[in-house]
């Protein structure tokens, strides 16, 4: 399942839902750590964000922390070799973060660890969600992921975000 939300309070009983005792989950943009405390003891929790407020409050915490950007490959790459597997992705970078970014961290990370779920905080994405027409094509995941692009494995090098961010180059 693929769930989306704004509000945070939500966005934090989609994830409570969703994960089960035991699971392995990716938190992207933990912060310090204000819904990471409240998964099961006994999950796997790998958190990454690029705050320093984060660094001493995850400490506090028994998870795997990892300060950086979510767009870098290297962080991903860090990851991975921490787990290569993942149940649950939770995306949260601020709920009025670049959409276009959000995004593009979701498809690169879900077509990477595959989770069976994926809860993203993101208004841009939800109103896009709630306001487009489909057509009638079949064409939908039951998974954290987008199936089309299944195979896609770690990218080399995430061009599109040095393309993109922070500001357009000459
Ligand atoms: C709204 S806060 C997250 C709140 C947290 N999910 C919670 O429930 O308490 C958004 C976080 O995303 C982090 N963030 C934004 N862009 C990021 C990036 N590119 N890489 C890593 N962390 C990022 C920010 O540092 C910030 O801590």
């Amino acid at each position: 399942m693929i769930k989306l939300g704004y509000d945070v309070k939500n966005y934090r009983q989609d994830l409570l839902e969703l994960v089960e005792s035991g699971d392995t989950v990716i938190e992207l943009g933990c912060h310090v750590g204000g819904t990471t405390r409240l998964f099961p003891d006994d999950c796997n929790v790998v958190a990454v964000d690029n705050s320093p407020e984060a660094i001493d409050e995850m400490a506090k915490l028994d998870v795997s922390f990892i300060s950086g950007d979510v767009r870098r490959h290297e962080v991903i790459a860090e990851v991975f070799k921490i787990t290569q597997s993942c149940d649950v992705l939770a995306i949260d970078l601020g709920g009025g973060y670049h959409p276009d970014t959000v995004f593009k961290v979701f498809y690169i990370w879900s077509s990477t660890f595959k989770p069976r779920h994926t809860v993203i905080r993101n208004r841009g994405i939800l109103e896009f969600y709630n306001s487009a027409v489909g057509s009638d094509e079949e064409i939908i995941s039951d998974e954290g992921y987008l199936g089309t692009y299944h195979d896609s494995g770690i990218p080399p090098l995430i061009k599109e975000f040095d393309l993109w961010t922070p500001k357009l180059k000459k």
